[in-house]
C-alpha cells in the first residue's frame, strides 16, 4: 500500500468481504444513513457503494441524510449522481422530509461527536441526540403500523456513557451502569447518548421494533478529518506539517483504537442481526494503550513512512476544561458481539496506523470546521 486509494480500496474490499451475509441481506433494499457525511459515513457510505457496484446485482438503495454543518465533504460530493444513491440537506431536529419514504434500514448516526466542538454546541447535540431520535423512532412505529415495518434501526450511542469507569469496571461491558457526571462540560453527549439508549429500548420493548444500539469504542482511520481535534488527527496534522507531535496533556489516559474497517463491519453486523433492544460495544479489547505510547507510535510509524524527523513535545492547553471528565482508562469487553454477531476486528494497531497515515499524507487539506 502506498497511497490514500491503495488504502481506502482495501479497506472497503476487507468491509465487503466480511459483511457479504448482512449485506446480501440488504440488497435490494432501502437503507438511509443520517450523518452520513461524518467521519464514521465515509465508509458507512462508501462500503454501500462499493457492494452496488461489484457484489450484487440487487442493489441497496441509499439515501443519506446530514445539515453538513461542517461543509460537504469532497468524498461525497465526487459520490453525486452515483446509481441509487441520493445525498440531501437535511437537519434531524425537524420533521422528517417527505423523500424519506418507505426505509427498510436506519441508522441514526448525526449528532456533533468531536468533544472540542460538541462543547461549542451543546444544545444543538442534545437535539440531535434525542429529539432527532425521537422522530426516527416514531416514524419506526408508524411504518409498522402501516404495515411496512423497519427492518433494521441502529441508534449510534457511545463509549462515553460508561463516563469514567471505576478500576473494576476495566475492561468493560455492557452491563456497567456507568459513572458520568450530568451536568460536566461533556454531559451534554454523554447524558443526551445515555436518554437516547432509554428510549430506544423503550420503543423496542413497548412496540416490539427492531432497535439496536451501538456503543463505540474510539474508532480512528480514514474519514476522520483532520481538522478534526481528536488526537491522532492532530498528531497526523503535526506530523505532515513537519513539526513536533504536541500533547495538550501528559499522556496518561489509555485506551484501545478500533481501525474504522473493522469497527464499520460491527456496526452493520448491529444493524442486519443485532438483537432486538440490545447494546453492543463495538471497538478492539487490545493493545490499551497510553494517548503518549500512541504518540509515540505515530512517530516510529511516520519515520518508516516519511522520514519523519520530530518529536513528542508536551504543552498546556489554554482551554481549561479540555481535560475535564475526560475518562482515565477506556478498555472494552466486546464478547456480546463476537458472540451474537461474529464481530471479530482483525486490523492491529499497527497496521492501521500505517493506513491512516498514508491516508492522511493524501488529505491533509480539510475544511477547519
Ligand atoms: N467516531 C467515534 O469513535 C465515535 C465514538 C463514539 C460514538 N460515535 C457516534 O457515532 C456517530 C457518528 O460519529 P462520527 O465520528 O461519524 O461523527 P462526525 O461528527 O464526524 O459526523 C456526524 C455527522 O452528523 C452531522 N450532523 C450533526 N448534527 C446534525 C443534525 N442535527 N442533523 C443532521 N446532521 C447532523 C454532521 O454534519 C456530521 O456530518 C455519532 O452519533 C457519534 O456520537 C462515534
Amino acid at each position: 500500500m502506498k497511497n490514500a486509494n491503495d488504502v481506502v480500496a482495501a479497506d472497503l474490499g476487507y468491509i465487503c468481504d466480511h459483511l457479504s451475509q448482512e449485506f446480501s441481506t440488504m440488497s435490494g433494499k432501502r437503507l438511509v444513513i443520517t450523518g452520513g457525511a461524518g467521519f464514521l459515513g465515509y465508509y458507512l457510505v462508501q462500503a454501500v457503494v462499493h457492494w452496488n457496484r461489484h457484489f450484487t446485482d440487487s442493489p441497496i438503495d441509499l439515501a443519506v441524510y446530514d445539515n453538513f454543518m461542517r461543509g460537504v465533504p469532497d468524498w461525497l460530493e465526487d459520490l453525486r449522481g452515483e446509481n441509487n444513491l441520493s445525498i440531501e440537506a437535511y437537519d434531524v431536529v425537524d420533521p422528517l422530509p417527505a423523500s424519506f419514504g418507505d426505509a427498510d434500514f436506519i441508522i441514526h448516526a448525526a449528532t456533533i461527536a468531536s468533544p472540542i466542538y460538541y462543547r461549542k454546541h451543546p444544545i444543538e447535540t442534545m437535539d440531535a441526540n434525542v429529539q432527532g431520535l425521537r422522530h426516527l423512532l416514531d416514524y419506526c412505529l408508524e411504518q409498522k403500523e402501516k404495515g411496512k415495518p423497519v427492518e433494521g434501526f441502529l441508534f449510534y450511542s457511545t463509549s462515553e456513557i460508561y463516563g469514567d469507569p471505576t478500576p473494576e469496571n476495566i475492561p468493560t461491558p455492557e452491563t456497567y451502569r456507568g459513572n458520568v457526571s450530568c451536568t460536566g462540560p461533556r454531559a451534554c453527549y454523554d447524558e443526551s447518548k445515555r436518554y437516547g439508549e432509554t428510549l430506544c429500548v423503550n420503543f423496542a420493548r413497548q412496540y416490539d421494533l427492531p432497535i439496536r444500539i451501538a456503543r463505540p469504542f474510539n474508532n480512528y482511520g480514514p474519514g476522520l478529518k483532520i481538522t478534526d481535534r481528536r488526537a491522532l488527527p492532530d498528531f497526523a496534522r503535526n506530523v505532515l506539517d513537519g513539526n513536533d507531535i504536541v500533547m495538550l496533556s501528559d499522556g496518561a489516559p489509555t485506551r484501545t483504537f478500533c481501525y474504522v474497517a473493522d469497527a464499520v463491519v460491527g456496526y452493520y453486523k448491529i444493524l442486519a442481526r443485532g438483537q432486538n433492544g440490545e447494546s453492543y460495544n463495538i471497538g478492539i479489547d487490545k493493545p490499551e494503550i497510553s494517548i503518549r505510547e500512541l504518540a509515540d507510535r505515530v512517530v516510529e510509524t511516520s519515520r518508516e513512512l516519511f522520514g519523519y524527523e520530530g518529536k513528542v513535545v508536551m504543552e498546556v492547553s489554554d482551554d481549561k476544561d479540555y481535560l475535564t471528565d475526560n475518562p482515565n482508562r477506556r478498555c472494552p469487553i466486546i464478547d456480546k458481539a463476537v458472540e451474537h454477531l461474529d464481530y471479530r476486528p482483525g486490523i492491529q494497531l499497527e497496521e492501521g496506523l500505517k493506513r491512516s497515515l498514508l491516508w492522511y499524507a493524501d488529505n491533509r487539506e480539510a475544511e477547519d470546521a
